[in-house]
Parts: structure tokens; sequence; C-alpha cells
């Protein structure tokens, strides 16, 4: 095979991907994500030409609104990313509309299908639909049931109609198979899209890119070489004005079933024959199913619990979490949580994963530490000692996206000195950046599953999770599993060793 030294692009066709004409129907139109995420999103698409057309989004929720209060509403909620370009949220405005919409009443449903065909019908859209559910995990299945009852999960002839559930996939193993049991009662598999952003996130997809599309790294990448992996997503922020979402799900359920998890297997998959997505999914979820399960036997060696007190995170004061409004003055709900976990697999047999997850940490960081094994022999200890750090490669996510590998270096000079030196690569040069909601946006009005979970991921991942959320929340000694943590620290002391294994140099 030539070797060329050609460094242009090679890329697949998908810019040109032709998106039909379609109508997204959000569900939970009033809420935080909406204003904060989808219509941003939405909007961000519709400037740079990537939405198609014709296309109209409808506002479904309780608050009782017209297009009008809608429109103004989202407006100053994003009034800083419509400054710069007010002409085109006019004319994005324009295709707003707003429903309200009791979930529960099942008589409401035939009135909102009949405003959809009337805006089909005006607009063009064809009967293209996406019901995105931007809701708590427990309004999901009564959505789901209602849109199956009233016949708008069959579409309508010549259309077709899609379902997007946000994560956590129900709240534990059992209703994570009773929403899906109600989602397919409607809409077959192929309709279900399953949304983790972490997925849509250009270093997250670039991790398959780094691992299978160069030869040097696969030899090294398995306990023959590697230590151990350290996996963090730590958070500055707090719960913001999610408390009665929080409450229930905590850190666990928040972070970890879905996004810590899907970098897991992102970072510990064998390589799939081909990159499609049911066969990437194929290779996650064996990965999923070799995890060693949870040992209940000594549970502070392999979790490590967390809740925040008062401090200030970024030289911001910020309050207990017990006193952030909506939360139980008494609530034992983590906000941090450090998992052990083992792959019982031949390549990671005994490779300790660590994962990390918080909020109101020190700094917000994201990112995927492989951790490389020492030299076997130094030969260089009678000169220079024991000291010499072993090959440490780092998948940043946020702030950096970068890939940093280092590795010792002779310090020029006359004098043996060494040194830990990085090789450095800063992802964010190429093409257009395109937000990890709007990817997924894209990626659902073009039917294209790569980037979405499968039910069988999801139900693997809470088996494995199960016990460990009963260790947390039902067992006798709750209150002292949970460490108590200064905001703006790196969590609960107990946790500081591995910590520093991961965050490192910020540590
Ligand atoms: C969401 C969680 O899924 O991810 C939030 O519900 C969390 O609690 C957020 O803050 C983190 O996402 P990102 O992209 O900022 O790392």
């Amino acid at each position: 095979m030539p070797h060329s030294p050609d460094t242009a692009p090679v890329c697949h066709q998908d810019g040109v991907r032709t998106a039909e004409p379609c109508a997204v129907v959000i569900f939970g139109a009033s809420g935080d994500l909406t204003a904060r995420k989808l219509i941003p999103s939405l909007f961000a698409l519709y400037e740079s030409g990537r939405l198609p057309d014709p296309f109209f989004v409808v506002g479904v929720a309780r608050t009782p609104l017209d297009h009008e209060g809608f429109r103004r509403g989202l407006e100053e909620d994003n009034a800083t990313a419509i400054l710069h370009n007010r002409d085109a949220w006019l004319r994005f405005a324009g295709r707003l509309y707003y429903h309200p919409l009791d979930y529960d009443d099942g008589a409401a449903y035939p009135r909102l299908a009949a405003e959809l065909d009337r805006l089909d019908r005006e607009v063009g859209t064809g009967g293209n639909r996406i019901f995105y559910l931007a809701v708590p995990p427990s309004v999901s299945p009564r959505i789901a049931a209602r849109l199956g009852e009233c016949g708008l999960a069959g579409g309508v002839p010549g259309g077709w109609a899609r379902i997007v559930v946000e994560k956590p996939f129900g709240s534990d193993l059992e209703s994570a198979l009773a929403l899906d049991r109600i989602m397919h009662r409607s809409f077959r598999e192929e309709q279900i899209f399953r949304i983790d952003h972490y997925l849509a996130k250009e270093t997250v997809q670039n991790i398959l890119m780094f691992r299978f599309a160069n030869a040097i790294f696969e030899p090294v990448w398995n306990r023959g070489f590697v230590d151990y992996v350290g996996i963090v997503a730590a958070e500055q922020l707090g719960i913001e004005n999610r408390a009665g979402y929080y409450e229930q799900a905590g850190v666990i359920r928040d972070m970890f079933q879905n996004h810590l998890m899907q970098l897991l297997s992102l970072v510990a998959m064998e390589p799939p024959s081909m990159f499609r997505a049911a066969r990437v999914q194929d290779e996650k979820v064996k990965v999923f199913r070799s995890m060693r399960p949870f040992s209940e036997a000594r549970p502070e060696e392999n979790l490590i619990l967390g809740q925040y007190d008062g401090g200030s995170p970024g030289g911001v004061a910020a309050v207990p979490y017990r006193e952030e409004p909506g939360v139980r003055p008494d609530s034992l709900t983590p906000t941090y949580a450090m998992l052990r976990l083992f792959i019982d697999n031949w390549r990671w047999r005994d490779v300790p994963f660590y994962l990390v997850s918080g909020k109101r940490l020190k700094e917000k960081i994201t990112r995927v530490v492989v951790q490389f094994r020492d030299i076997p022999h130094s030969m260089f200890r009678h000169l220079l000692g024991e000291g010499i750090n072993a090959n440490r490669l780092t998948l940043g996510i946020h702030p950096d996206e970068n890939i940093r590998l280092t590795f010792q270096a002779k310090v020029p000079g006359p004098r043996i000195c060494m040194q830990t030196v990085a090789m450095d690569f800063a992802y964010g040069g190429g093409g257009p950046k395109v937000d990890s909601y709007a990817r997924v946006l894209l990626d659902c009005i073009a039917g294209d599953h790569m980037l979405f979970w499968r039910q069988d991921g999801v139900e693997e991942t809470w088996s494995h999770l199960d016990p460990i959320l009963l260790e947390c929340e039902h067992c006798s000694n709750r209150a002292g599993l949970l460490h108590r943590y200064g905001a703006g620290s790196w969590g609960p002391e107990a946790a500081w060793k591995w910590m520093r294994l991961i965050v490192g140099d910020h540590g």
C-alpha cells in the first residue's frame, strides 16, 4: 500500500445527506431543556442552512400560552444568541407554534393530531414528524402511550413518525423495561431514538477514529500495557433549578447510567467490523455484559458517594445541596460518585476503570485518561533514581478538546536530565462546529441511529447499576456512606487518592 503524506481530510458524503421536510413536536416546551438546548440548536441549524426546508416546530406543554407568547418567551431566553442575527431569528420564529395540552388527557391528543395535520398541509412537511419528549422520565411513558392510542405513532400515509426520549431511560431496570414495552406498543425500534448528548460531542465521536483508524494504539490498548483508565465528568455547576428531577435521580442516574457508560464502552470495546450503527452497538453491549458485577461485600472499595456542602466554586458563593430550593433539608441524594469497575474479558481483566462525576467541584473537566504501565526495568536508575513517569494518554473533552500523550525526553544540555513532555493535538480546526444537541437532532431527522442508545445497552447498564443504587438508597448505613465535600473542592477526601490519579495536574 503506498503511503501518502497527503493530509487532506477524507470525508464521507454525510454533509450532503438530504434531510426530508419535517415537523419537530417538543413535549416539555416550557421547560429548561427546550429553552437552553433544543431551540438554540434548531436555530443554529436554521441559520447555517442545515435544517430541512420546509420545517416547523410545535411546542407542547401544560402552560396556557399562544404562539406569540411562546416565541416571546424563547426570544427572552435566547436574547444573546439572537442578537447577532435578529432577521434570521424572526424568520425562524415564524415557524414556531405552540399547543397547550395536559399530557394525561387522552381526549386532548386528537386535537393535537388535527393541528399537526393542518400545519402539515399549510407548511408542506408531508406528515414527517419527530416527537421529542423533553420531559421528566416519569412522564415519558404516559406521553408515548397516548401518542400510540391516538394514532400519531403510526404516522400519516407517506410520512414517518419518530420518537425521541431523553436520558435517563427509566430510573432502574424495571422502569426502563416498562418504558420500552409502552413505546413498543405503538412504535417500532427504528422509530425510537434514545438520546445521550455525550455521544454527539465531537471529541467523543473521535474516540473510535483515534482507536480504530490508527494502527499504533490498539496493540498497547489492553491489560498488558494499561495500568488503569479514568473517566471523569466533573462539573462546577450545581443542580440549577432541577431539584425536582435531581432529588429523584442523583448522580448515578443522571450521569453514570448514560454519559459515563457510553464513554466507557467507546474506550473498552472491540473493533466492530464496520462503522454501522448496529455493529458498533453490538460491541458496546458486549462491554456492558462483561462488567464485573458490583460487589456489595466491601462497597467502600468500589464506590464513594458524596454530597456537596457550601463553598465557593470558581470564586462564587454556593449554598449546600440541602439548602438548594426544592431539596429536602435531610436529603441523602448523592451529587458525587466515584465508581471503580472491572471488565472481565481477555483484553481488560483486572484493569481498574475509575468513573467519576460530581456537581460543584473545583473545575469543569471532562476527560478520559489511559494510564500506561511503568517501564519494566530502568537502565537510568543508578543515575536518576526510580522516578520515571509512565506514559499517559488523555482524551480531553472539556475544557480542552485535545489528545495528549506524555513521554520522557532528555532535557538538552551536558547533564543527564529527563523530563516528562507531551505531544498535543488540539481538536477544533477543520469543519464547522455543530453543538451536540444540534447533531442528534440532525441525525434523528436523517433517521441515523449511530449516536443513540439501543435498548439492550440500556438494560445491561441498569442491570449493573441497580445493585449500586440499592446500596446507596436502601442500605442500613445510607447516611454514613455519603461523604460531605465542600463546593469548589475535588469531592470527598475519601476519593482524593483516586481523583488525583485522574485529574493529575489539576488536582
Ligand atoms: C446532563 C445532566 O445530561 O448532562 C446534567 O442531566 C449535566 O446534570 C449535563 O450537567 C452535563 O453535560 P455537559 O455536556 O455540560 O458535560
